[in-house]
């Protein structure tokens, strides 16, 4: 149970204050009564809460697909450049989402966005491995070389030495198209492993994160909320987790 009051404005509807003042008009209605005290509690799940006859969907986790641009940090703020969270309309803006990881601001491609931080930590916990896939474009020809270093780890330029990684060479030449999987994610990793190969990375974009995969239909700088299958795939990563208050 939660208060009425806080519940909405939880959910948007302004301080506790603007809540009071919709309630004092008499716009609130629970199970179809007006209510003119904020403070009784509701079940935010159960109740039939409306403000002005539009009923309150009320939850507490947000999760978001996002096809990200280049150009925009993975951050939710920031004092000079956009962030991600700028893309994301001010009703989603209210949750509170922050970036599940983060790509360089010149990197695009799929960035999940939420305000579950008990999910966040299990799929950027190196415990879990998750696996992370990328489409790079690569300057200089790749080859059957670089597959086996990556598969035995490459040495990168702190002297770190990367994990077992699958490198797909899917064109060759001059410049060349390949897809990455790993499953760590130090800072600038696909870049920094390719420089350690004696090749750079021209372009970069992230396709997979787990069992989530970029939805092909988003356009750059787009997003929508995942669906339950995707959802439950990635809550799966919670050891026991049953979520009664999605
Ligand atoms: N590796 C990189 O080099 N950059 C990213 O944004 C993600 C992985």
């Amino acid at each position: 149970m939660m208060r009425l009051d806080k519940t909405l404005a939880h959910m948007g509807f302004g301080s506790r204050k603007e809540v009071k003042e919709l309630i004092k008009k008499s716009k609130v209605t629970v199970n179809d009564q007006v209510i003119k005290n904020g403070k009784i509690d509701v079940n935010p799940y159960e109740d039939d809460i409306m403000v002005n006859h539009i009923p309150v969907e009320y939850r507490k986790y947000i999760y978001i697909m996002l096809n990200k641009p280049a150009g925009y940090l993975s951050a939710t703020e920031d004092f000079k450049d956009q962030t991600v969270i700028d893309l994301l309309e001010p009703d989603l803006q209210l949750f509170e989402p922050f970036p599940v990881g983060r790509l360089d601001k010149d990197t695009e491609g799929l960035l999940l966005l939420t305000n579950d931080g008990q999910l966040a930590h299990h799929m950027l916990s190196p415990k879990k491995g998750v696996k992370k896939t990328y489409y790079a474009r690569v300057s200089g020809r790749v080859t059957e070389e670089d597959r086996e270093a990556f598969e035995k780890g490459v040495t990168l330029d702190d002297g770190y030495v990367t994990k077992p990684a699958k490198l797909e060479i899917l064109t060759r030449g001059t410049m060349s198209e390949i897809e990455l999987t790993i499953t760590e994610g130090k800072f600038h990793q696909v870049k920094r492993m390719f420089q350690a190969v004696g090749k750079e990375v021209i372009y970069l974009r992230r396709e997979r994160m787990g069992e989530l995969y970029l939805d092909e239909s988003l356009p750059l700088g787009s997003y929508r909320e995942l669906n339950k299958k995707e959802l439950n795939d990635c809550l799966c990563l919670i050891p026991g987790e049953i979520r009664g208050d999605l």
